[in-house]
């Protein structure tokens, strides 16, 4: 795990934090982060890129409280979004849009026109169809939207199915073998300007090869492009890079960008300037979900049922995903095997397995890794309001996001008349 969560003197810390006071103030299901880990995560990022043009645009789907983007605008990132909602957040968080790639198979033309309006840097472009509809948008406003093509390398991430996204199968992307076409297309239209290349292979990834096989992919299709007349200024590597849950062993971002800067420099294109989208490994392990124990129901099958459910941490229902579980403030009595799981009616409402641990009604335990894919992929089912966020800081922790109410999850909603 992190550094900046951790156990002390019997207790777990996230910083200067104990986990177990947050969650005496601010309640439970509680999320909490670690401001200095996910600044942590940026830097390294941002170091090993040091002295060559680059541009990390965090990718806010993985968290996109406002507070945690205003963390990496402050690190200088800028952004991958998928939405007009990811933007309205980014502005709102005090983010440049200049500094935003529009990525997603599916833009409307109303999310069109307001990224335009907004002034993104670049919108990755999906299919050849997009490519007209976006030229029309653009054309309308009297303005040429900057584009990049997201190409479908076909590399094996060797990842979950759900999550890989690089392979012939998959909905996403621009297949490799029409790219160049479509390159010649975007470069005839009238509202478009090309500016650059992008593929995004899966996610989880813990290999460093998949990603040099898509970027020798990718660099073919440059120089192709380029010897039909069409100038590439960036080439974005997407994101993907895993973290530890439990035993993986992703290589460390350094490690990946020192590999991909060599295979770069030796094809002749170290010139580029490098995008990278990545979204786990900016925040998966700075934060954790904080679940109180309500009650054991001890037998064949043994489950702890805690406060936390699959409405506040999707993962393990959808894609069978191993959470660590540690008690926030460990018991010296023996352990025993739960099977952790959430009050909500479905089978599938589980956040652990067979797990080893001691503990009793009352007690809190920490879901580990909670910073990516959790809140932000939190619902409302089973009418539970989403729990609050807290950031820390070194010592201090600021309340982030506020606990839901429940008036106001059917605060839209109307009973019809007569
Ligand atoms: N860029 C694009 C175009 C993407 O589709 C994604 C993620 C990213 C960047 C960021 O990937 P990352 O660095 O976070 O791996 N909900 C799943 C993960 C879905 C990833 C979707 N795309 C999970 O909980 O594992």
């Amino acid at each position: 795990g992190a550094p900046w969560i951790a156990h002390r003197d019997g207790e777990l810390f996230v910083e200067d934090c104990r986990v177990n006071a947050l969650a005496d103030e601010h309640g439970t299901p509680l999320y909490v982060y670690s401001r200095n880990a996910m600044r942590a995560a940026a830097a390294a990022y941002q170091q090993a890129l040091a002295g060559r043009p680059h541009l990390v645009c965090y990718a806010i789907k993985a968290n996109s409280s406002l507070a945690v983007l205003q963390t990496f605008a402050e690190a200088g990132c800028g952004f991958d979004i998928v939405s007009g909602g990811e933007l309205a957040r980014v502005l709102a968080a005090g983010g440049d849009a200049s500094k935003v790639v529009f990525s997603g198979v599916g833009k409307t033309r109303a999310e069109m026109r307001q990224a335009l309006q907004a002034g993104v840097r670049c919108f990755n472009v999906e299919s050849e169809a997009e490519l007209d509809v976006l030229s029309d948008v653009a054309a309308a406003l009297g303005t040429r939207a900057p584009v990049s093509l997201r190409v479908n390398p076909d590399v094996d991430a060797k990842t979950h199915p759900y999550i890989s996204t690089g392979l012939k199968g998959n909905k996403f992307g621009i297949a490799h073998g029409q790219a160049l076409a479509a390159y010649r297309h975007a470069a005839s239209l009238p509202g478009l300007q090309v500016v650059g290349i992008d593929c995004h292979i899966g996610s989880q990834i813990t290999e460093t090869a998949p990603y040099l096989d898509a970027l020798d992919r990718v660099l073919d299709l440059v120089e192709a492009v380029e010897q039909a007349g069409i100038p590439i200024r960036h080439v974005d590597v997407g994101g993907g890079l895993g973290i530890t849950y439990t035993d993986e062993q992703p290589p460390a971002a350094g490690t990946l960008i020192g590999l991909l800067l060599e295979r770069l420099d030796a094809r002749g294109h170290g010139h580029r300037e490098l995008l990278f989208e990545p979204g786990r490994s900016l925040v998966g392990n700075a934060g954790v979900l904080v679940t109180e124990v309500l009650v054991l129901k001890p037998g064949d099958k043994r489950f702890c049922i805690v406060d936390a459910a699959m409405n506040d941490l999707m993962r393990p229902a959808m894609y069978e995903a191993y959470m660590g579980i540690v008690p926030c403030r460990p018991r010296s009595d023996a352990a025993q095997v739960w099977d952790v799981v959430g009050p909500v009616c479905e089978s599938g409402d589980w956040l652990g397995r067979d797990r080893e641990l001691a503990v009793a009604p009352g007690d809190r335990l920490a879901v580990l890794s909670c910073g990516a894919y959790a809140m932000s992929m939190a619902s409302n089912y089973n009418t539970r309001p989403r729990g609050a966020e807290v950031m820390v800081d070194g010592s201090r922790a600021a309340v982030i996001r506020e606990r839901e109410r429940v008036q106001d999850l059917f605060a839209g909603e109307r009973l019809v008349a007569g």
